[in-house]
């Protein structure tokens, strides 16, 4: 480290001078090379061959693929975060207020893992506001109380020394699954579980959305909201109406890590096109040490529902009446934080899953459970 006052003699013998412009993929925002003339070192400027090209793309590169220092901290924010989505389980009791199971989750990950702050803003949201991607925001502040009988989503993370966690936990209000409720957790539980079960080396990510996506419609006609064959409904593209966002993304010191896509370059495939799978912050071939989220979810959305209840392509598909009569649903997400090996995936996130562990922890029951004698 040196003081910027130093920066001219430092650089003394330097010749050329690499700094940082270009654009996040993901946030299409630019970083602004560093303004030498500002910081006193106008005629170091001058003197050296600045050169702005090669630093980003290669910066970004390296932090696709996480070092082993990396992956401790990363580690130990998931671990930290799911922890803290327990405490916030437990938490949860018809009446009580979204914003005090975001608080619940932010204190634990301070006061229990020093992440003094969170890694994006928190959504807690119950019954039909889990419908809402980015619910949070300032505009709709996990301000709602949570009623008997819905469905409560929790998307928060921790931060440590800069790097993320992005954990999603969905659960009943009350404790204890409706029959629906469980139909529609476990489709998505089977997509999260077959995802993580396909990752390794190798497989493209599109093809990991394809699979939720097909777990998720499959669950949907086994509990009655759709009619006929999944190939065609993939065909037709009618996942995209129950979960318009992709699988999931690199995580790192960005929750949206960098380096998803790159322009001009054939090693990195290209954004997909299509309803859903369009939002895929990363079309990469997986490959060792590269950070994802899985995070496959399933929504009644009612303006994407009316938009395919009128669309000829769709509507046959679609279970009209049933689906109008879930309309306050909401949403389903489960969200971890997975690392690439180098056969295979491993899951940093350690939270109840199935429907039987949900209600043992919401009803008191530790987590991890204890084993069994
Ligand atoms: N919490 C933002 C995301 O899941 O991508
Ligand atoms: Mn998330
Ligand atoms: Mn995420």
């Amino acid at each position: 480290m040196r003081y910027v006052g130093d920066l001219e003699a430092s650089l003394a013998a330097a010749e050329r001078l690499f700094l940082l412009q270009g654009e996040n993929s993901d946030s299409g925002e630019s970083t602004a090379p560093a303004d030498l003339e500002a910081a006193g070192a106008g005629r170091l400027a001058r003197k050296l061959d600045v050169d702005t090209e090669h630093l980003h793309p290669v910066l970004s590169e390296c932090r696709v693929f996480k070092a082993p220092e990396e992956v401790e901290l990363l580690k130990y924010v998931s671990r930290i975060s799911s922890q803290a989505h327990v405490a916030v389980m437990q938490a949860c009791r018809p009446g009580v207020m979204e914003y005090q199971l975001e608080s619940t989750f932010l204190h634990h990950c301070y006061f229990h893992g020093g992440c003094r702050q969170p890694s994006y803003t928190s959504i807690c949201a119950t019954g039909k506001n889990s419908a809402v991607l980015h619910y949070g925001h300032a505009g709709a502040p996990n301000d709602a109380e949570i009623r008997d009988g819905d469905m409560v989503l929790c998307d928060m993370g921790g931060e440590y020394h800069g790097y993320a966690a992005d954990i999603t936990c969905s659960f009943p209000a009350n404790g204890k699954f409706t029959p629906t409720q469980a139909a529609i957790y476990n489709g998505v539980l089977d997509a999260h579980q077959s995802v993580i079960k396909a990752m390794r080396p190798g497989v493209a990510w599109p093809e990991m959305h394809r699979l939720a996506e097909t777990k998720i419609l499959s669950a949907l006609v086994g509990a009655g909201f759709l009619r006929g064959d999944v190939g065609e409904m993939m065909a037709a593209q009618l996942g995209g109406v129950f979960m318009p966002h992709g699988l999931g993304h690199l995580l790192g010191i960005d929750t949206h890590d960098v380096g998803g896509y790159r322009k001009g370059d054939p090693a990195v495939p290209p954004r997909p096109e299509g309803p859903g799978i369009s939002k895929l912050r990363t079309a990469r071939i997986m490959a060792p040490g590269m950070m994802m989220t899985v995070e496959p979810g399933c929504y009644f959305c009612e303006y994407l529902l009316r938009k395919a209840f009128d669309d000829p392509a769709l509507a046959g598909f679609l279970v009209r009446d049933k689906l109008e009569a879930h309309l306050q649903f909401g949403g389903v997400r489960i969200e971890d934080n997975v690392l690439i090996t180098a056969h295979g995936a491993e899951s940093f996130t350690d939270v109840p899953r199935t429907v039987e562990e949900v209600e043992e922890v919401m009803a008191g029951g530790a987590w991890p459970p204890p084993p069994r004698a």
